[in-house]
């Protein structure tokens, strides 16, 4: 029984006097406005599947503004034709009864969300209850650590410096107050658009009800309908702007360490890593590269030829990282730019007297930029002109939840002022409450912009800690200061594939973990699934043992370069997949549910069977882990019905053969799903390849800048639905929003014959590749595989493999 599939009229029956009667209401051409009392809830249709929703008291309506929803989204409307007790559009009914509860349902009277009181006000604290299922699941809400689902918790959204979190820490770096709920199949999507520090309740308090609410700020959500979840992902993602097309090199292996210093270290971790042929594209420098840490300085005596050390690397084929935080040291007169121009500028955060506030963080005491001013972050984005011109490729944001030292808080007295000065906000001054959870968006949107500016056809790379609803649209991100433990292993996979759903598609958790020491099997089960991460970025504190792949001795260190050369042969794979994701939001590593919604007979998330532990990488690979990689021990491997192939092995694991009926699909899910249980060794990482699939492979390289030599490899897989594709470009520029890239799509068909024909599609945009040939592999369970390698004219063709 599909408990959310209720229709309206045997709800109505069951929780009377809910919707008994329809408020005070006033049609809109795009919604309604309806009021009780002092109270007024505007309820508008942005599209026939998204509705904002908007509630204020005593006339005074707040203004309507967004950090994160993008304008033309935000005023987007269409006509809805008014009912009784409310409106419909093409897609959804929505009533609003006479203490203001909404409801919402499809048009076949599905009830999809429904206020189970009117909303709670406590003074400006308010807080909105909705029913909730017994079968009900929810996703999202950024980096919260826990498990995938977040049913049954409560969460907190202020961002948090919160150095050695663990599995029950709440809240940490990012606050992006946007989650799915999952029922039966069935996707929504909700945002709440309020910067306070907002709480959400996923049935905690009580067992029918989630909620969510703040001490202030706006009552203002989206509901997003899908019924599909992939759709919820591509409609937020056109609310709140999708992760842009990265730099290729971003998707390389990245090298990170607080701090490599001085200079030849740094310069003798890159030449390991090419002389133990470990394929990598970055290296970072954090704080100590600073003098004394004031950002946008190079300690002279450490780094005493830093220009030439960053074009060295460049031409070792290294993309260097620098950290840029956000503090700017509080040093009059010592000639320390950003300082002084800051303070000419009247850049700076102010205390409600009018002093500039000062707070200590690594420089000592620091001043903090107003990011909410337009003016001053083209002044922040103007700081990184000398890095630019010395062709550091990427900057890093930390710190910016914002981290201040000392106070008990870890940021900021509630009471600072902010001055907002922003196209299409109102002018004027707004407490540290109200701008502390976008204070790291703007600060990280103050970057990408400046680079932008500095460098306009050089697509930006700036990774950040903190975060808000929307921030996906500046940079990327990572998991914060986690630990070197098994279970923080284990966490990555939730926390990535949550952030995923939250727009957050670029993302990474320190490799090898922050805090602490990795044991040598540790760091080597972490290096092999972070190659099947979206960010693959090693990164260890001060004080912590090495983490580099070599530290372990050769045996580790084989395996280690084995996966992360995997991640390199995948790469045209992973580009497509983050190229997909620059246009609809779709995350590069996924939960099983947003690709296979159906997989249990009574509708619940496929993911929690697998304990949280498997997911996809883009839409094709299925990555199952062990859920207790410290052993290895036998563990059950839940897969999607249909047929499965061993990525490594090609074998076909045919799930209908397996149990003996067919159209199992259809007829038993449960029996099609059977786990299996495997065993991997410590050198061995699971991952499946679905049916139907063509993944494109490259040739190994050592860095995303060296040619591949020789075919693209299309690995085919027949099956239901064969197809793929590729895209590539330059890897760097905007050229390709001129039609400079490549895209070519597949498909395979299996004949009665026993041959293989694939389809290769013609190419799509005037980028040359590196490629003259491809060599089709056919993995049909039989080995071995069935190849054949023929020229590339780019015209399209078929080819059939016997
Ligand atoms: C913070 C960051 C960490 C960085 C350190 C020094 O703890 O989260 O990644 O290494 O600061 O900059």
């Amino acid at each position: 029984m599909r408990t959310r599939l209720l229709s309206l009229a045997a709800l109505l029956l069951s929780c009377l006097p809910v919707l008994s009667q329809p408020a005070q209401s006033r049609p809109l051409p795009n919604g309604g406005e309806f009021s009780a009392g002092d109270s007024m809830l505007r309820v508008t249709a942005l599209r026939d599947d998204v509705l904002r929703v908007r509630m204020w008291r005593r006339g005074h309506a707040p203004e309507d503004a967004s950090w994160a929803v993008l304008p033309e989204a935000r005023t987007a409307q269409v006509n809805v034709t008014p009912t009784t007790g409310g409106f419909e559009t093409a897609t959804l009914e929505v009533t609003v009864d006479d203490k203001l509860r909404l409801a919402v349902t499809d048009r076949a009277g599905h009830l999809l969300q429904q206020d189970i009181e009117p909303v709670q006000w406590q003074g400006d604290r308010f807080r909105i209850y909705k029913r909730k299922w017994p079968n009900e699941h929810f996703f999202g809400l950024g980096d919260k650590p826990g498990p995938l689902d977040r049913a049954g918790q409560a969460f907190t959204m202020w961002n948090t410096d919160n150095f050695g979190w663990q599995e029950s820490t709440d809240p940490i770096y990012k606050s992006i107050p946007f989650f799915i709920s999952f029922t039966s199949g069935t996707a929504l999507g909700v945002l709440f658009d309020n910067t306070w520090r907002s709480f959400f309740d996923f049935g905690r308090e009580m067992p029918d009800a989630y909620s969510f609410g703040a001490p202030n700020g706006p009552i203002d959500y989206y509901l997003i309908y899908g019924p599909d979840p992939k759709k919820v992902i591509e409609t937020y993602a056109w609310l709140t702007g999708p992760t842009p097309l990265p730099p290729l090199w971003s998707l390389g292996f990245q090298q990170s360490r607080y701090t490599y210093e001085p200079e030849s270290r740094l310069t003798e971790v890159a030449d390991r890593l090419r002389a133990d042929h470990i394929p990598a594209d970055a290296l970072y420098l954090d704080i100590d590269f600073q003098q004394k840490n004031r950002p946008f300085t190079v300690d002279q005596i450490k780094f005493p030829n830093f220009s030439s050390m960053v074009s060295e690397l460049a031409r070792k084929q290294f993309h260097l990282v620098v950290i840029t935080d956000l503090h700017i040291a509080k040093v009059p007169n010592e000639g320390y730019a950003p300082y002084d121009s800051g303070t000419a500028g009247d850049h700076f955060v102010k205390n409600p007297d009018g002093s500039t506030y000062v707070g200590p963080v690594w420089p000592g005491p620091s001043v903090f930029p107003e990011f909410t001013q337009k003016a001053t972050r083209e002044w922040w984005g103007g700081l990184y002109k000398e890095f630019a011109s010395q062709k550091v490729a990427g900057f890093w944001n930390d710190m910016n939840e914002p981290a201040v030292f000392t106070y008990p808080t870890k940021t900021m007295p509630d009471d600072v002022q902010h001055r907002i000065d922003e196209p299409g906000f109102q002018k004027r001054t707004a407490t540290h409450l109200e701008i502390h959870n976008i204070y790291g968006l703007e600060n990280s949107r103050a970057t990408y912009e400046g680079l932008l500016k500095l460098q306009p056809n050089q697509r930006p790379f700036v990774l950040t800690r903190a975060s808000y609803a929307g921030g996906q649209r500046y940079a990327a991100t990572w998991t914060g200061d986690n630990s070197s433990t098994w279970n923080h292993l284990r966490q990555t996979v939730p926390q990535l594939l949550n952030l995923g759903l939250s727009g957050f598609s670029l993302s990474g958790a320190d490799v090898g973990g922050f805090a602490g020491s990795p044991s040598p099997d540790l760091l080597t089960r972490w290096l092999q699934l972070a190659a099947f991460q979206p960010i693959d970025r090693d990164h260890a504190a001060k004080g912590t043992r090495d983490h580099e792949p070599w530290v372990d001795g050769p045996q580790h260190e084989t395996i280690r370069r084995r996966y992360i050369e995997e991640r390199y042969r995948l790469l045209p794979y992973l580009y497509t997949a983050a190229e997909e994701t620059s246009h609809d939001g779709m995350p590069i590593m996924r939960p099983l549910f947003l690709e296979f919604p159906h997989a249990t007979t009574d509708g619940h998330p496929m993911d929690l069977d697998a304990g949280g532990g498997e997911y996809m990488f883009g839409a094709n690979l299925l990555i199952a882990p062990s859920p207790s990689p410290e052993e290895v021990a036998p563990y059950e491997l839940h897969l999607p019905s249909g047929i499965w192939y061993d990525y490594w092995t090609g074998e076909k694991l045919d799930r209908r053969t397996k149990t003996a009926a067919r159209d199992l699909e259809i007829r038993d899910a449960a029996a099609a799903t059977k786990p299996i249980m495997i065993t991997p060794k410590l050198e061995e990482l699971p991952v499946y390849v679905r049916e139907g699939s063509i993944l494109p492979l490259a040739p190994l390289t050592q860095s995303t800048e060296e040619k591949p030599q020789g075919p693209l490899t299309l690995r085919v897989y027949p099956g239901e639905h064969c197809n793929g594709s590729i895209y590539q470009d330059d890897g760097t520029s905007f050229a390709y929003r001129n039609g400079h890239s490549l895209r070519m799509s597949f498909t395979c068909e299996q004949q009665s014959n026993g041959q293989v024909r694939v389809h290769i599609g013609a190419h799509e945009g005037d980028y040359r590749p590196w490629w003259h040939e491809i060599r089709v592999e056919v993995n049909d369970g039989t080995t071995p595989a069935k190849t054949r390698t023929i020229e590339d004219a780019g015209r399209g063709m078929d080819v059939a493999l016997q």
